[in-house]
């Protein structure tokens, strides 16, 4: 099969990686890719957005299925617009990615199907915006209704920080059109988790569950990031709660989208609140998560390839996945400064040294090649995961990593998986 995975960061890396393993894999062509997927996958320069650009691609190359990291393209309607040639997508159309791309649209979704959630309001003026803020108090979660490149959201702990993030929506128009409409909810608190399904519309398989790390500073403290580690599974989960979450989130939300027309083949990616075993939805994502998939696709000993087929075809019931009882921990290894400033370019040296280790895989985002030297090119620059047969293992192998790999200004969390990691089975290498 020949197969084009679109995307280029640290996700995207480990699908290829998985995939490339596929029996049923021909070629793979990954666009734009990343210095990490160039060797698993021919890279083609074409931007992810680039729908026109990506279509020529596929058809040049008789692709037979497509596989999206990113959101912005499933947004785009990607799956819609490869239908017209016939060139099957993995992911939902424009429709069923509004999961993702209005949180108005993904709340009035949740509250039709009676999945919990915290409860909304919706405005469209800052004033009558403030007015209810001032209402009902703080804290208080302001959402852009668009995408915003998970910088959308504040969790407002004062008035003041309440009324900035009101402004910089409606006035300032800092995420453009994706703030012409906010969503306002109540603040939840608890400890949060990711928890992944692929469906084929019908069925639906439920991955294991992985939890993120998006704070930048360790303690959950400072700016949110794209995600600074991620562990699975998360413990949190509990065996009842994943039913719960079958039966209260997944169940209803398939037959909301069948009963809206909506053809649903693809992955659904539910960020949930846990709190004293009740459970509420923070968000909906229409992909793959990062950097969870660091952590779950490498338990995963099924084809991959055959899952995503089988899911675009409607035969999800064919397919039971085997997965190892390994844990596995990603440190993500940033560029001192991110999310804010930070320089790039600088030398990255150990990728030689690490390969060669068992137990540990790395995943490039933001790295690029020069003078055939690997340098740093962006916020997040590497994925350190190390698995192991316990969740300590796990962690002490990807810190191990971490210890192996040299930059300037290399920055991370020493905390990854600490919410499930008793103190006394805790140490950091660098
Ligand atoms: P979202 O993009 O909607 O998942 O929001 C990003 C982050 O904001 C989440 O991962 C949570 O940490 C936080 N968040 C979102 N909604 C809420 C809420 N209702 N209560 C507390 N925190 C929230
Ligand atoms: N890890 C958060 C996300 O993928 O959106």
């Amino acid at each position: 099969m020949r197969v084009m995975l679109i995307g280029g960061g640290g996700r995207e890396h480990c699908l290829a990686w998985k995939i490339s393993q596929s029996p049923l894999l021909e070629e793979l062509i990954c666009c734009p890719g990343n210095v990490g997927i160039s060797s698993l996958a021919r890279c083609l320069p074409v931007k992810e957005t680039d729908l026109d650009g990506l279509l020529e691609v596929a058809l040049q190359e008789k692709i037979e299925m497509v596989v999206v990291g990113p959101e912005a393209p499933l947004a785009l309607g990607i799956k819609d617009h490869f239908a017209e040639k016939g060139i099957p997508v993995f992911g939902p159309g424009r429709e069923g990615a509004k999961l993702e791309s209005s949180k108005t649209w993904a709340k009035d979704l949740m509250s039709a199907c009676s999945i919990p959630t915290a409860a909304y309001a919706v405005f469209q003026e800052e004033k009558e915006a403030l007015n209810y803020v001032k209402k009902k108090g703080v804290p208080i979660v302001i959402k852009a209704d668009g995408l915003a490149a998970g910088k959308g959201v504040t969790v407002a702990k004062s008035m003041e920080e309440a009324s900035i993030a009101l402004h910089n929506l409606f006035t300032k128009k800092v995420f453009g059109d994706a703030g012409k409409k906010v969503v306002i909810e109540d603040c939840l608190e608890g400890e949060e988790v990711s928890v992944l399904a692929v469906t084929d519309g019908k069925d639906i398989i439920i991955l294991p569950s992985a939890q993120d790390h998006k704070a930048a500073w360790e303690g959950d403290k400072g700016p949110n990031t794209g995600g600074m580690g991620a562990d699975s599974p998360a413990p949190v989960l509990s065996k009842e709660l994943e039913q719960q979450v079958r039966e209260q989130v997944f169940l209803p939300l398939l037959a909301g989208l069948e009963q809206r027309n909506i053809d649903y083949k693809g992955v659904i990616y539910a960020g949930l609140m846990v709190n004293k075993g009740i459970l509420n939805v923070l968000e909906f994502n229409v992909r793959f998560g990062d950097p969870e998939t660091q952590v779950i696709i490498p338990r995963l000993q099924s084809d991959l390839l055959e899952l995503i087929v089988a899911a675009s075809s409607g035969k999800l019931s064919d397919v039971s996945l085997r997965w190892t009882s390994d844990h596995a921990l990603c440190v993500v290894l940033a560029s001192g400064g991110y999310p804010a400033e930070y320089k790039t370019g600088y030398p990255v040296s150990g990728l030689e040294t690490i390969r060669k280790v068992e137990k540990l895989l790395v995943f490039h985002a933001g790295t690029a090649f020069e003078k055939e030297k690997v340098v740093t090119a962006g916020g997040r620059v590497l994925n350190i995961v190390g698995t192991g047969s316990t969740l300590k293992e796990a962690y002490q192998n990807a810190y191990r990593g971490v210890g192996m790999i040299h930059f300037q200004d290399l920055y991370f969390r020493r905390d990854i998986g600490f919410k499930a990691l008793p103190s006394s089975e805790r140490m950091c290498s660098k």
